[in-house]
């Protein structure tokens, strides 16, 4: 049997999993301890509980080395990556994990929607499948800890649980969800909620979505079959970097995570006149670029005037024809509004169309409003939250519960059962950048709170 001779001293895991010997299955309780105590001298062994199992932990080091052989696909010279989905990056990337996943012993499947699903077996065919992962596309210009963190340290325990021969006792699922920066797409296929047309819906890396499922080995036409059932999860649950700065701040360890916010995505396209930059003069203009400038500051007018942790962004924009010399007589902008209540966010939308229908009157331009993404606001699970609570006040660490700002696909997984999601600090809140960053040290705790939160689900507490 090998044991974890890297193991951190840290967590007690007991319960019902098994420790499969291969040498001797027969061995004693005492001959087991004896053995665990010479098999492995890092290995740190409870005296005083003969009743408990020893501390499993991951291997740390080489968490983080995959994590920066990972960051080797799409990198930039400035740092960082642009690993969109449905790039070549993105598609190499893939690979590279399939090959870990393979060699953490799990049964590796591309599911139609292009979800990398690495399978293995538990004891109980009876029982459903944990599930846990996340996601390692970028956006563009993205870090190298976004969803590399969660996916790598899903890995990271899977490998851990097989080099112990630690079998579960329900299936465990490590999920790597696809194209999440462009609208939770992999997991919203999971959970039933992709719809026909936003396949169509062109992602950064210039292909539909539609194209992209195909680039990456799944099958748009096959998309049902991938819809699980509510109520067919034992849970799922995803470590990932906070992307804020309060973690850090408050020297805490681990965010223990409330709810998800909701995200809702609308194309806005003004139609302007695009005319003579020389000729028009200033009083005769219907300038779409000055409509879309104003639409911008109503936006974030908009979303201040509430008291709340509401946002408002305006984060892409294209003036057409696009040239020095001519009026801009056509815009795209993106509309982005992201709260933890989507009436909320209903009630700022409606504020932020009436904003646009007095500017189309004041600049003499039309806008319209396509909605391109709804991701819903998620509540993680209570008995998983104290689950992760407990994994990591028992290894010593500290720490909050908050809510999150960023989407995840844990909060698509929410349709489906039961979600807990556990975050690492960022270090100056910085995401999104390739300035991101998040220190070695509690990588590696986060991965060893997943590890602890998967086998206490297993056991049963959820
Ligand atoms: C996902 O990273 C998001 O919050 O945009
Ligand atoms: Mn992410
Ligand atoms: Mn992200």
């Amino acid at each position: 049997m090998i044991l974890g001779a890297r193991a951190p001293a840290l967590a007690v895991l007991t319960g019902s999993f098994q420790i499969r010997r291969e040498d001797n299955q027969k061995m004693n309780r005492r001959e087991f301890n004896i053995g665990l105590m010479v098999g492995s001298g890092a290995f740190a062994f409870h005296r005083s509980a003969f009743a408990k199992q020893p501390q499993l932990g991951v291997n740390g080091a080489r968490l983080n080395e995959h994590l920066k052989a990972l960051s080797e696909f799409g990198k930039n010279p400035q740092g960082g990556v642009s690993r969109v989905a449905y790039s070549e990056a993105d598609r190499l990337g893939r690979e590279y994990v399939t090959g870990l996943m393979l060699a953490a012993k799990l049964n590796v499947t591309v599911d139609a929607a292009g979800n990398i699903i690495g399978r293995r077996a538990g004891s109980d065919p009876r029982l459903k499948p944990i599930l846990f992962g996340s996601h390692i596309d970028s956006v563009p210009e993205g870090g190298n800890y976004d969803g590399d963190v969660g996916s790598m340290g899903a890995i990271e325990v899977a490998q851990t649980l097989a080099e112990n021969n630690v079998v579960t006792r329900h299936p465990i699922e490590v999920v790597i969800f696809q194209n999440e920066e462009g609208g939770l797409i992999g997991s919203a296929a999971m959970s039933g909620a992709l719809t026909e047309k936003e396949l169509d819906n062109v992602s950064r890396s210039g292909k539909t979505i539609r194209e992209g499922i195909k680039f990456i080995g799944g099958d748009p036409a096959k998309l049902s079959a991938v819809k699980r059932e509510k109520g067919s999860i034992a849970a799922y649950l995803e470590l990932h970097i906070e992307q804020g700065g309060t973690l850090e701040a408050e020297k805490i360890d681990i965010g223990v995570v409330e709810g998800i916010v909701g995200i809702n995505w609308w194309d806005v396209t003004i139609e302007g006149f695009a005319n003579h930059a020389g000729t028009t003069a200033m009083n005769n203009r219907q300038d779409a670029l000055l409509a879309a400038a104003r639409f911008i500051e109503a936006v974030n007018r908009v979303a201040t005037s509430v008291p709340g942790r509401q946002v408002g962004t305006v984060g892409r924009i294209q003036a057409l024809p696009g040239a020095p010399n001519v009026i801009p007589g056509k815009v795209i902008l993106s509309l982005e509004l992201r709260d933890l209540d989507s009436a909320k966010i209903e009630m700022l939308y409606q504020k932020i169309r009436a904003e646009a229908d007095q500017i189309a009157q004041a600049s003499k331009v039309k806008f319209d409003f396509k909605e391109i993404n709804v991701n819903i606001p998620a509540p993680t699970d209570s008995r998983i939250r104290a689950i992760i609570d407990e994994s990591a006040k028992e290894l010593g660490l500290t720490t909050k519960v908050m809510p999150s700002g960023a989407g995840h696909d844990a909060q698509d997984m929410a349709r489906l059962g039961p979600v807990g999601m556990i975050f690492v600090p960022s270090i100056g809140g910085i995401s999104h950048s390739p300035k991101e960053f998040s220190r070695p040290k509690d990588i590696e705790n986060g991965a060893n709170v997943l590890l602890g939160a998967v086998m206490r689900v297993d056991k049963g507490s959820v």
